[in-house]
């Protein structure tokens, strides 16, 4: 397994694998791997000639200062995860932000169609101009022919799709499914940080989503909302950011649903000051 931390050796490696007509799969990762990445650079291996996964904790898409500095940084570690994949076909991006932005670190300012004011783009702002900048630099340095996405972040998902609309990027976007604990809890680099009573409550959150998934059919949209706000009230370790039933096609929330549309129910959550989001397809 190679890693590079140079733009240009990758861009070398790649462009002579491409010339050879490989195709090349990329997992876009801030590090800190789990089970859920290594499901990812799976599929993406077993889809594609090679695979590239970055590991870069993009500073700009961080509108807290205090999450980025806290992020975890655990490149040795990840390194040895992916080397357990045993496949000669994964290559590791590890890029400094220079290598990545060159001298001028800043976002592109988006139009997403109203996807970006959404959900985490009310709560996050400039969060995904940050993830649209810094994947139009990842995207050109890599040259992929997939793109794998889990689906954990639904909205980044359906965002990275529209950015290479936008941009006009050959590239094709794959939506993995979200890979959680047996608890049911959702994967996320973040869980390593919570404590033994925070990690006892989170189970809550998809217990509390799959409970909306079988009473979508018989409840309305404002009644599930009550009903969340409730449980999460009586639960001390978890405080409510928000929950929210929207259109899969604009992720606009609903009061009342229509006939012939997809919906998906999304939440965010903190426990302490470590914020959890998560959410499952209703229809
Ligand atoms: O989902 C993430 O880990 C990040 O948002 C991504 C896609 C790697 C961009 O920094």
């Amino acid at each position: 397994m190679q890693v590079h931390e140079k733009r240009r050796d990758l861009v070398a490696n790649v462009a002579a694998l491409k010339r050879d007509q490989k195709t090349v799969g990329f997992v876009p990762t801030m590090g800190a791997l789990h089970k859920g990445h290594l499901a990812l650079v799976e599929r993406a291996i077993a889809e594609n000639d090679i695979v590239v996964t970055s590991i870069f904790v993009n500073p700009t898409q961080f509108n807290n200062s205090e999450d980025l500095v806290n992020y975890p940084r655990t490149l040795e570690s990840d390194v040895k995860l992916l080397s357990e994949l045993k496949s000669n076909d994964i290559i590791v991006f590890a890029p400094s932000p220079k290598e990545v932005y060159g001298d001028q670190m800043s976002s592109i300012n988006y139009n997403f169609g109203g996807l970006e004011n959404e959900m985490e783009g009310k709560f996050r702002p400039g969060h995904f101009d940050g993830v649209g900048t810094v994947l139009k630099h990842l995207f050109t340095i890599v040259s992929p022919t997939r793109a794998y996405f889990g689906e954990k972040d639904f909205q980044q998902l359906q965002i990275v799709r529209k950015l290479v609309e936008i941009e006009k990027m050959p590239v094709q976007i794959i939506g993995c499914p979200i890979y959680r604990e047996d608890s049911g809890l959702a994967l996320s680099s973040r869980n390593k940080r919570l404590n033994e009573k925070q990690l006892k409550a989170s189970p809550l959150i998809y217990k509390i989503l799959k409970q909306a998934k079988k009473d979508f059919g018989t409840k309305s949209a404002v009644k599930l909302n009550e009903w969340v706000s409730l449980q999460l009230k009586k639960n001390e370790e978890l405080k409510l950011e928000y929950f929210e039933i929207a259109k899969v096609s604009d992720l606009k929330s609903i009061k009342r649903k229509q006939k012939d549309t997809k919906y998906r129910a999304f939440i965010a959550v903190f426990a302490g000051d470590i914020r959890l989001i998560d959410n499952i397809a209703l229809n």
